[in-house]
Order: structure tokens, then sequence, then C-alpha cells
């Protein structure tokens, strides 16, 4: 694992956004995994920030977000989806039939998992980004006995919709299930960005970089991975 510690929320943002961009630089038809959670909102701020002051295009790019709530709506100003068009997508060139999202909406959540799996078999991602939880989960891959492969639907923890219910209205309004990427598709991924800020999540990132493999901290299975980059800002990073 490459382990980068920034003093700055800014240089921080600056090094992830250009990771980012010269993957699509470089591929001619690139892939990536998007997160979402207030830890990638500054990286997709200098992203929009190079498209627009050096043209950079992402018209060639191809996304899936790794989770998605069940029950909300794209115009739901809570799903994943109305987060990366207000954040990313509505202020880069990316074509909108390029962009994929689980649906939370979908009838069959088995199938429309499988759908999803099957996409990234064909498209395989370049670069993931990736934010923590606190409880060292991974999109919404929360701690348990055995994590699952694949894509699937999930029961959230009340750990994790307590830490969101932040964004939404009152803790009822918090979704009970989602769909995520399971451990093992995110580790197929060429290359991993985890990104993590902030002195309440310095025990999780230690445990996860340091500590056993284990399920228990889904992150921790990052460290099988032969192609990690970490970005810490110094209070994530304290307990190294
Ligand atoms: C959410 C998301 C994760 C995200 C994590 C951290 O539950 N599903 O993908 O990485 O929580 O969120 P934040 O960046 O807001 O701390």
């Amino acid at each position: 694992m490459d382990i980068k510690i920034f003093d700055s929320a800014q240089e921080l943002d600056a090094f992830a956004a250009d990771l980012i961009v010269s993957t699509v630089q470089n591929k001619p038809a690139p892939v990536l995994g998007l997160a979402t959670g207030s830890t990638p909102l500054g990286i997709y701020a200098k992203i929009v920030e190079m498209h627009r002051r050096q043209n950079i295009s992402f018209q060639h790019v191809t996304s899936y977000n790794l989770d998605e709530y069940v029950g909300l709506t794209p115009d739901n100003d809570q799903s994943y989806a109305y987060y990366m068009k207000s954040h990313l997508f509505a202020h880069i060139d990316i074509p909108s039939n390029q962009t994929f999202l689980p649906n939370g909406m979908a009838e069959d959540l088995e199938a429309e998992c499988s759908r999803y799996d099957s996409m990234l078999q064909e498209q395989p991602v370049d670069l993931q980004l990736l934010g923590l939880g606190h409880n060292g989960h991974i999109g919404f891959n929360e701690p348990a006995e055995a994590l699952t492969g694949g894509t699937h639907a999930v029961k959230l923890e009340q750990e994790t919709r307590e830490a969101n219910a932040r964004f939404f209205a009152s803790m009822d309004e918090v979704p009970e299930l989602a769909i995520t990427m399971g451990v093992g598709s995110i580790l197929k991924a060429n290359h991993i960005l985890l990104v993590v800020r902030g002195a309440d999540k310095a025990d999780i990132v230690k445990q996860a970089l340091t500590g056993p493999i284990t399920t228990d901290v889904p992150a921790s299975l990052l460290q099988t991975h032969p192609r990690v980059t970490v970005l810490l800002d110094r209070e994530a990073g304290r307990k190294l």
C-alpha cells in the first residue's frame, strides 16, 4: 500500500484529482469506480475545475458507482444518483448513458444486482475511488462474519444510518436497505484509491491498514490488493 498523508485538504484533493485525470487521459476507454459521502466532495470539485480550466474531457469515460439506497428515486436529493449528478456529472462532459449506479428502485433487487455485476465484468474498473465508514465499511459492505463478493442488497447497520442521517431531514427518512458492490467486485479494480479524512476515523484507519485482515473490518481486505493508494489528512493518519 502506498500511503500519503497531506497537510491540507486542498493538497489531498489536487493529488486525487490528478490521479483520476491521468487515468482518464492515459486510457482510450477508461472506467472509473466512483464513491459518494462527504469525503470525495473536494475531489469532485477539483475535477470540475480541471475540466473547465484545462479542458479535460470525460466524453470517453464510463463510471460505475459503488452503491445506492433502496427506495429513493434518482430525483430524490438524498439518492446517490442525485449526489453524483449535482456534484460531478452535470458539470463535466461525461455522457449520461455512460454513468451507472445500482438502481435502488428496481422491483427485483436480486436481478438488478446480477445485471450490475455483468456490466462490471464487461467493463472492469481501472481506478476505484473509496471512502471509509467509521466501522470499516467500504461501499455499504458492513462488518459481518462473512462478506458477499458480488453486488448485493444489504441491511444498513444502525451506526451507518446514524452517520448518514446528517444528510436527511430526520433519522426515519434514512433508508434501511442499500445495494452495494461487494468486496470481491471492489477488489477487482486495477487500482484502488482510498481516501479518508478526520480525527474520528484515525482508529479505523489504523485497524484497516495495519490490523489483521478480517471481515469485521471490511476495509482490511484492501491489504490483499496489489495496488492501493491511500490518501489521508493529518488527522485521519495520526495513529499510523
Ligand atoms: C457511506 C457510503 C460509503 C462512504 C462512507 C463514508 O455510508 N456508502 O461509500 O465511503 O459512508 O462517508 P463519509 O465520506 O461521508 O464519511
